[in-house]
């Protein structure tokens, strides 16, 4: 079929629907909805089989949903109706939740069930499940209702009756009261409100949107107090304990310029001179579940080092922190070291935000691309063991090349992957002209690069893109992998593959590959009227790029 996509934004769930819509045949176009005018248009134009909205916060026009069957995606269960759907299921510490797929009629989410699917929710972000435990839930769901639409008999089922329509989740619900409540009253309300909106709060004289949050076992304090700063987040004390909260992002001013998040020891420079900063320590050999960005582990002799950054962004500071755990890892007697998190993002490459709001921007890409390449150079010079990544969740541009840099690359199979720079107006670095002709050729890897398309995890793996596909649930990918990797560390061809993998380092020239990129990377950074500071601008504050800049990202695009 033809299948039109309808979006309010090109975000996961919809690069997800996209990528598995066309692994099975179909032919899709995408569509942005800013307004309702490119609707009628995109379907004038498009003459789709099928209408497919998996993220969309307007209403379809009537004079498209009477005439074409538009399936819309909602991020609840059958019955469950309302914008905030998952602000409402972690504010009430919901354990299931679901995916319905409803018909597009006159009334928001109260058209005909076409299908749905549930789905766990553990204790994490509501971003973050929306991009795992829901995402998984979505796919199943939209794959059911295309199957069912496209053979013709189906007759879809009324939504239950008498089903009301859920307020949206406003920030006075959100608020944190913090004389009164507890690390887990705090942590529930983070999470809800994670990655947006964040809760509105005061800190230090300033009113900040706080985003992120993980309760601390140890540290506490006055309530409310800042007791300590680690990985750039601050710990702020509860009444029974603390929490961390890594990111702040400033209360925009009444007509002022749209505000961003940034780590926030980084949004409070100067403010914090007396909070002291509490590393975490690194190997991790007991049950210490205090949070940190970084950790080690080992278990039956294979290294696991873990890495989560917020929305997979890596400043300098972060790929020098990771940089620093990976030479530790690299000291420790293991012929296996696993690269990568228990769950969401792998890493989006350099930090855009921290970027944006730095004094040189272009001097700060520089920093940050140098830091990521002196990365993954560490990654492929590795020669006296196997490095695995493991990609639980999404990865994009340098955070792909990132990944490739290992001897294998594992990915969850709901995993979406961008191996691509251009929709950032970037040539790219991280080794990727030596790593990703060498996974998928010559032709492939120009194509990747040239479509800018998502891949799914199953399509990168018939390219070669990468070596394994891991069909679990979220909550199974870290044991699935310490399984998989014990395995691999005990073949007697490990220690044969070592060898060789030293051989082929030795003759590549990998001075020549970073050297080539990062003259193309200097050039541009240092253009000030380069597309990529426009595209950068726009992202980080969630804005539509300028039209200049915009030419690299289409309104409507095929795949
Ligand atoms: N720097 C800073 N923040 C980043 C980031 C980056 N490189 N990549 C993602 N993020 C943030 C997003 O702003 C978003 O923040 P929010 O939660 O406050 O909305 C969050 O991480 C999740 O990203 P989002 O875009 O919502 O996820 P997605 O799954 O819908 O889309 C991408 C994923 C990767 C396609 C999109 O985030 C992207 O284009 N990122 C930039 C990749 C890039 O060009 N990197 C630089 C070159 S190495």
């Amino acid at each position: 079929m033809h299948i039109l996509l309808l979006a309010s934004a090109f975000n996961s769930l919809t690069q997800r629907v996209q990528a598995e819509l066309r692994d099975r045949g179909h032919s899709l176009a995408v569509q942005l909805v800013h307004e309702d005018g490119p609707v009628r248009e995109a379907v004038r134009q498009e003459r789709p089989d099928l209408v497919v909205a998996p993220y969309l916060k307007s209403a379809i026009p009537d004079d498209v949903w009477s005439v074409h069957t538009c399936l819309i995606v909602h991020p609840g269960p059958v019955g469950d109706r309302g914008p905030s759907s998952l602000d409402w299921a972690v504010h009430e510490g919901a354990d299931n939740w679901g995916v319905t797929v409803l018909q597009a009629n006159a009334e928001m989410d109260a058209g005909d069930v076409w299908a749905s699917a549930s789905c766990s929710l553990p204790p994490v972000g509501k971003s973050d499940l929306y991009r795992n435990e829901i995402s998984d839930a979505a796919v199943e769901a939209v794959l059911l209702a295309v199957g069912r639409f496209a053979s013709g008999t189906y007759t879809p089922t009324p939504q239950t009756p008498g089903a009301g329509c859920r307020p949206l989740f406003r920030q006075s619900l959100r608020r944190i009261d913090w004389q009164s409540d507890s690390t887990a009253t705090v942590v529930r309300k983070l999470r809800a409100a994670d990655s947006q909106p964040g809760v509105l709060d005061e800190l230090l004289g300033g009113e900040w949107f706080l985003h992120g949050g993980h309760p601390e076992p140890r540290l506490g304090g006055r309530p409310g107090a800042l007791v300590a700063t680690r990985d750039g987040a601050i710990c702020r004390a509860t009444t029974d304990g603390a929490v961390w909260i890594p990111e702040l992002r400033p209360r925009r001013a009444p007509g002022g310029p749209a505000t961003f998040k940034l780590p926030a020891t980084s949004a409070l420079a100067g403010r914090l001179s007396a909070v002291p900063e509490r590393p975490a320590p690194l190997h991790r050999t007991g049950h210490d579940d205090t949070w940190s960005e970084i950790s080690y582990r080992e278990e039956a002799g294979t290294g696991f080092l873990s890495f989560s950054f917020r929305g997979g962004a890596m400043s300098t500071e972060q790929c020098q922190r990771l940089l620093h755990a990976y030479r530790f890892a690299c000291s420790r007697p293991t012929s296996v070291l696993v690269i990568g998190g228990g769950r969401d993002f792998f890493s989006n490459g350099i930090h855009l935000n921290v970027i944006e709001a730095s004094a040189d921007p272009g001097a700060e890409s520089w920093a940050n691309i140098n830091a990521m390449d002196d990365l993954v150079e560490a990654v492929l010079t590795t020669t006296d063991r196997l490095v695995v990544s493991a990609m639980a969740g999404n990865a994009a541009a340098g955070g792909v090349m990132l990944a490739l840099a290992a001897d294998e690359v594992w990915c969850r199979a709901g995993a979406v992957l961008n191996p691509h720079y251009r929709l950032m107006g970037l040539y790219g670095s991280e080794y990727w002209t030596y790593t990703l002709p060498r996974r998928v050729g010559a032709a492939a890897a120009d194509r990747l690069v040239q479509d800018a398309l998502p891949v799914s995890s199953a399509a990168a793996h018939r390219l070669g893109l990468i070596d394994r596909v891991i069909a679990c649930a979220p909550r199974s990918f870290d044991s699935e992998v310490g399984a998989l990797a014990s395995r691999l560390a005990a073949l007697p061809a490990t220690r044969s593959r070592i060898n060789a993998k030293k051989a082929e380092r030795d003759r590549a020239d990998l001075a020549a590959f970073r050297e080539a990129e990062l003259i193309r990377m200097q050039r541009i950074f240092a253009d000030p009227h380069h597309p990529y500071h426009g595209l950068r601008r726009a992202f980080v504050r969630k804005e539509r790029p300028a039209s200049g800049a915009a030419a690299q990202r289409s309104p409507l695009s095929r795949g």
